[in-house]
């Protein structure tokens, strides 16, 4: 779906997830959202907080599982993708912190895999995700699942594309700052989500758009995985279609 820009395209975005949100919550189940970072998802998140304290939407039954985090990184540094997600949604909103989850940039080494199982059964556990959405890289990563990674990969600890890390450069005073790492659902873990939405703004993206929908579909470019599935949708703004 194209939108004349990312206001009311983000704004869609919030209404489908507010209609699962109160789908669900009228027959007293819980609500599995995977959630994404990044520039691009803050105008759903703006419009959720909105709906909240406007229109009464009660995030009391979400449990919510972020797609993925840095490592090592300091939960609490600013770059941290659980201060992000505090900051923009979780903090404006009735969420219960213990229905929140994050990948624990602060885990020891050792610890990494075991993590890595218990979020994918605890995804499972809760039935499984309702909805996951999604930015893309430049390098057409989803998550941070980067190019090579398998259309069966479940949540792992990855080495970042280093033009994934010149991308986040800013947010880091320079890329030499930029963890080498990260810990990211997999795109095994993201196709078993009920729902998919892809969004994506600006004429910056409209290459790597082009490559996810019309490229022939390899681990060059993950993002293509998702034309397997007719549970996917792509939000775009006019821009970020522009070269298609
Ligand atoms: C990061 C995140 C991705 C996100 C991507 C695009 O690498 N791990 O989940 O989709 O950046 O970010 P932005 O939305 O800022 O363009």
């Amino acid at each position: 779906k194209v939108y004349p820009d990312m206001y009311s395209a983000s704004k869609a975005v919030a209404q489908r997830i507010a209609a699962i949100i109160k789908q669900k919550t009228q027959k007293g189940e819980k609500v599995v959202l995977g959630l994404a970072t990044g520039v691009t998802p803050i105008g759903v998140y703006n419009e959720l907080v909105r709906l909240y304290r406007e229109e009464g939407l009660s995030f009391k039954n979400v449990v919510t599982f972020n797609l993925d985090e840095y490592y090592p990184m300091n939960p609490e540094a600013p770059q941290s993708y659980k201060v992000f997600m505090y900051k923009h949604l979780f903090d404006h909103v009735d969420i219960d912190p213990q229905n929140v989850h994050i990948p624990d940039g602060a885990l020891a080494q050792d610890d990494i895999a075991a993590f890595c199982l218990d979020y994918e059964q605890k995804i499972t556990a809760y039935g499984g995700l309702d909805l996951q959405i999604l930015g893309i890289g430049r390098t057409g990563h989803i998550g941070f699942n980067e190019p090579g990674s398998a259309p069966n990969s479940g949540t792992r600890l990855v080495t970042l594309d280093e033009l994934t890390r010149g991308d986040a450069a800013h947010d880091f005073g320079g890329k030499a700052n930029v963890p080498l790492k990260a810990i990211t659902m997999g795109i095994g873990t993201i196709f078993k989500a009920r729902e998919i939405i892809l969004m994506a703004w600006n004429a910056k993206k409209a290459e790597i758009i082009k490559k996810a929908v019309e490229g022939e579909i390899s681990s060059d470019i993950p993002a293509t995985y998702l034309q397997h599935s007719d549970n996917v949708e792509f939000v775009l703004d006019i821009a970020a279609a522009s070269a298609l």
